[in-house]
């Protein structure tokens, strides 16, 4: 805490700032107590914010070793989760890097991915959020945008889905999820 004691007010009570109540402590009026609870609050924010990341980076570094061991692909980052807005998409590569996936962003909090590969004959699906589907232009087939359950055409097998995890404001593929009907 600052020690230049003439750029500190008097309290109303009188008493040196020490000995005021918790509240006024953290609502100073004067600048160098201000700086002081600024710095204060700052450096608690980072002390809190690395944690975070570290737990995070060893929850993904547990989470990894396990997968290996049940022979499941291993998690990867795909987005931020501020990276895409409400209706945009994004395409990645999971679990191999041939294999193209699409992610999008269906609500505040909600995201989707699928394969690619419409379940037809394989041509990309495109997404097209504003009719809550993806539409493969080959054949004219589609999908539901949040299940990939087959809407319209040829297709009769929904698109493979990629599990999603949410770590830290980060965006993980986490295993993919074989249609079955
Ligand atoms: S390949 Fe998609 S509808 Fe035929």
């Amino acid at each position: 805490m600052s020690t230049n004691r003439e750029h500190i007010t008097i309290a109303p009570n009188g008493q040196p700032p020490e000995r005021q109540p918790r509240w006024r402590q953290d609502f100073p009026i004067d600048w160098p107590e201000d700086h002081y609870v600024a710095r204060r609050d700052f450096t608690k924010f980072m002390v809190l914010t690395s944690f975070a990341f570290v737990a995070g980076q060893a929850w993904i570094v547990v989470q990894n070793l396990l997968r290996s061991r049940r022979g499941q692909p291993p998690l990867r980052q795909i987005a931020a989760v501020n990276q895409l807005a409400i209706g945009q998409s994004l395409a990645f590569n999971y679990p191999a890097e041939h294999d193209t996936c699409l992610l999008v962003r269906t609500g505040e909090n909600r995201f989707v991915a699928f394969d690619q590969r419409c379940t037809h004959l394989s041509c990309a699906v495109v997404p097209e959020p504003d009719k809550k589907r993806f539409l493969c232009p080959c054949h004219n087939g589609s999908f539901d945008l949040e299940t990939g359950k087959p809407l319209a055409g040829p297709p009769r097998r929904p698109l493979a889905r990629i599990k999603l995890e949410i770590v830290n404001d980060a965006i993980y593929a986490a295993g993919v999820e074989l249609s079955t009907v």
